[in-house]
């Protein structure tokens, strides 16, 4: 750009800098204000290019979720993180949150002081069974409903009854401490867990979660995403077992949504689960040559020298997969590997980090059979060969693509083919069913009407 410079010597308001005040113009020539307005414009065109507008979408409510959704059941922990007389902080959805376990009773409230905003996670002071005291300057808070109980260097203050904190309902379930995070009056917790999650029989083994350099989405989107199987082609497991994987899970051209079952009960959860047993099955695959070149016929490492009838029958011959993706953010994934389910929830921490709880699910007959699961068996049998030599590629694919939506404007960027069809229904499902959006203006809002579990 070329900086045209007026010949005169009279500021006009045109002239200016946005923003520019009289301090900043003051002996300046009109020459110069009109330099410095053109430099500044051109340094906005060359280094602080403006995102284009973010073009309107089906799923754009899915868009605005950046920090996921509210009014939703979410785990926080493991219960093993919070035993008997233990405090646990844990960031999610947005919000700080203390965990407290006292006299065999939960507690969830806002890791903040209502006074100047401490962190009482930083030296947390359970000093009688049912407050929290703020170690700067002793305010003390009910841990049941977050109301100012007194404060220790103000015994008669005026502010009793009417400040606080905000409080959470807080339950335990399979081993996880879940957490609601909303205002409304929370449903059951069955209703936001994957269907059978909760049932008696269901043994569940819980891996240590794993926090993730990526966006919820883009965590809870892999596994549901027919086109990624691919990576796993490089997996230990595949390489160890030698049986092949697909270039992805891809529905028939046409049978895309016939494949698809749809969960919608009002007393349970709300998602969707697809069938990969019609999928097209593609161990290899051309790459064209061009300028008389040969084309380039790339085959699965596992799947090289193995005709593909056999490969289809072996596949077919395995129990059907069927990949689930429920609200808020879970994926259960039934018979992987077979005769188990995989679960995993991808609990937003912030914009840009997830939370992974994986967990390993198995039907047991006995408490017996069930406590060996938990432990030695869920260890050897699900956790090793599933998140150990498997899902941590998908943890690794999760990460990669953060930079192009977290800097790159990834979202309208991205340029989706055929097999992104199911992933488009999931955030269409999505936007059409979350009960509500996080939002940030809510992670500061008035504190909650207290403990309602
Ligand atoms: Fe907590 Fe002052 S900041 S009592
Ligand atoms: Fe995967």
């Amino acid at each position: 750009m070329t900086l045209s410079i007026p010949e005169k010597d009279e500021i006009t308001a045109q002239d200016l800098p946005d923003g520019a005040t009289d301090e900043m113009t003051a002996g300046m020539t009109a020459a110069e204000a009109v330099a410095i307005r053109l430099a500044d414009e051109t340094r906005d065109q060359v280094d602080r290019p403006e995102a284009p507008p973010r073009r309107s979408r089906p799923w754009q409510r899915y868009l605005e979720a950046e920090l996921g959704l509210r009014e939703y059941w979410y785990p926080a922990a493991r219960s093993t993180d919070l035993p008997e007389g233990a405090t646990f902080a844990v960031k999610m959805v947005g919000e700080e949150l203390l965990l407290v376990r006292k006299n065999g009773r939960l507690y969830c409230v806002e890791d903040r002081c209502a006074h100047r905003g401490t962190r009482f996670s930083e030296r947390p002071l359970v000093l009688s069974e049912d407050t929290i005291t703020c170690w700067y300057h002793t305010w003390t808070f009910d841990l049941d409903d977050g109301a100012l109980r007194c404060i220790l260097n103000e015994p008669d203050t005026a502010l009793v009854g009417k400040t606080g904190i905000r409080a959470y309902p807080v339950t335990e379930a399979k081993g996880l401490l879940f957490v609601y995070i909303g205002d409304a009056e929370p449903p059951p917790l069955s209703n936001d867990v994957p269907v059978g999650f909760l049932d008696a029989d269901m043994a569940i083994y819980i891996d240590e979660p794993n926090v993730l350099h990526a966006n919820w989405r883009l965590a809870l989107e892999n596994t549901f995403d027919p086109g990624h199987h691919f990576i796993h082609n490089w997996s230990q497991f595949v390489i160890e077992s030698g049986f092949p994987m697909t270039f992805g899970y891809v529905a028939k051209k046409g049978e895309e949504h016939a494949e698809v079952s749809y969960v919608l009960d009002p007393d349970g959860p709300l998602g969707f689960s697809r069938c990969t047993k019609t999928t097209e099955l593609i161990f290899s695959a051309t790459i064209p040559g061009k300028n008389g070149r040969p084309d380039t016929v790339y085959t699965a490492p596992a799947a090289v020298g193995r005709p593909h009838e056999e490969l289809v029958a072996d596949f077919l011959a395995m129990p059907p997969i069927e990949v689930g993706i429920y609200l808020p953010c879970e994926n259960a994934t039934v018979n992987f590997p077979a005769g188990m389910t995989t679960y995993d929830w991808c609990v937003p921490i912030d914009e840009n980090h997830t939370r992974s709880f994986m967990l390993g699910g198995r039907r047991c007959v006995t408490e017996q059979e069930a406590e060996l699961w938990r432990g030695e068996v869920g260890h050897r049998e699900w956790k090793v060969p599933t998140i150990d030599k498997f899902l941590v590629d998908d943890n690794k694919a999760r990460q990669s693509m953060q930079t192009f939506y977290e800097k790159e404007n990834g979202w309208d960027r991205e340029r989706l083919y055929r097999p992104d069809l199911e992933i488009t229904m999931f955030r269409k499902f999505f936007s059409e069913h979350a009960r509500s959006i996080q939002t940030r203006d809510k992670l500061v809002g008035p504190r909650s009407r207290g403990r309602r579990s």
